[in-house]
């Protein structure tokens, strides 16, 4: 178990011995032995509750009782510095839609988590709808349990529009305008979504772009710091979590899922994983290849 008091060298042995914690298991189950405010980052997106192959559709208020509860323990476990993405898109029924992040909100708030950004995460493929506009963006709420929290900008910086661009007057004159790191991503993230031609796709019809959730790793946390994902499907949030060094935890009720999911970190650690990169533009079919030259 991960612990504060553990000496440098005892932690670092930690690491290099059992940086992935996975469990076929429900996840209040394996959530309830592990140790209050041991969490830096919880990421997760949870089912929606539409009838996918991984999950019973029940009344919304089951279902938002059952999140309740899934919340609660993510609280408890998350740290006084801490941050929690809840990423979902729509509930749907007899053709309504319900933004799950407007549901789920108070539920957070109720717990006097602050929220710092809501994220809309773009993508280009999905289902083509006939009778309302095909849904293309989900959404990331990125909690924070306290106002003294892990932030870092530096690291998920994307290329500047114009890079070379200068003051033109004033004291600065002549000075770059812009940051020589890169600009801030914004809160609108255009990522490709995992269908199947994605490089990372596997079993999982849902599963997270992995450069979605090291942005989040990236940012939100330090080096050697715990991620739980406690939906994590084939472990997209573990397999972030390792590439920079943090320790990953998750769980899922899926055999399947879960065995994908220790195959996929065994291939990071040989080096056989193929990740999309980070910093890769999306298909541009304007441009020559695609913009990918
Ligand atoms: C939207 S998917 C998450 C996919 C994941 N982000 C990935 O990249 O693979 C939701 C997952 O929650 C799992 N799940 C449903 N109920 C669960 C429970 N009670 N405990 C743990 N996992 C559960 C499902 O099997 C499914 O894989």
């Amino acid at each position: 178990m991960y612990n504060t008091a553990m000496t440098t060298a005892a932690l670092f042995q930690f690491h290099r011995e059992s940086q992935a914690h996975m469990r076929c298991q429900d996840n209040l189950d394996f959530m309830r032995p592990l140790a209050t405010g041991s969490m830096q980052l919880i990421v997760t997106s949870p089912p929606y509750n539409i009838g996918k192959s991984y999950e019973s559709r029940k009344p919304l208020e089951s279902y938002v009782a059952q999140q309740a509860q899934v919340i609660s323990e993510c609280v408890r476990l998350l740290r006084p510095s801490g941050s929690l993405c809840w990423q979902v898109g729509n509930h749907v029924q007899d053709g309504e839609i319900f933004p799950l992040d407007l549901v789920l909100y108070p539920l957070f708030r109720e717990h006097g988590l602050r929220l710092r950004n809501r994220i809309v995460w773009h993508f280009e493929h999905g289902l083509h709808c006939s009778k309302r506009l095909s849904g293309r963006y989900e959404t990331i709420l990125w909690f924070t349990k306290s106002e003294d929290y892990v932030f870092h900008l530096d690291p998920i910086r994307v290329p500047a529009k114009y890079p070379g661009k200068k003051y033109f007057k004033g004291p600065k004159i002549g000075q770059l305008s812009g940051n020589p790191l890169g600009k801030n991503p914004g809160d609108v993230w255009i990522f490709p979504n995992v269908k199947n031609n994605h490089v990372e796709k596997t079993v999982h019809p849902c599963q997270f772009p992995v450069e979605l959730v090291e942005r989040l790793v990236l940012a939100l946390t330090n080096r050697g710091d715990a991620v739980l994902d406690p939906y994590m499907g084939v472990g997209s949030s573990i397999v972030a979590a390792l590439m920079h060094d943090r320790v990953g935890y998750g769980c899922d009720i899926v055999p399947e899922y879960v065995q994908t999911a220790q195959e996929r970190v065994a291939a990071l650690r040989d080096g056989s994983l193929r990740t999309r990169p980070m910093h890769k533009p999306v298909y541009d079919p304007s441009l020559p290849k695609g913009g990918h030259a």
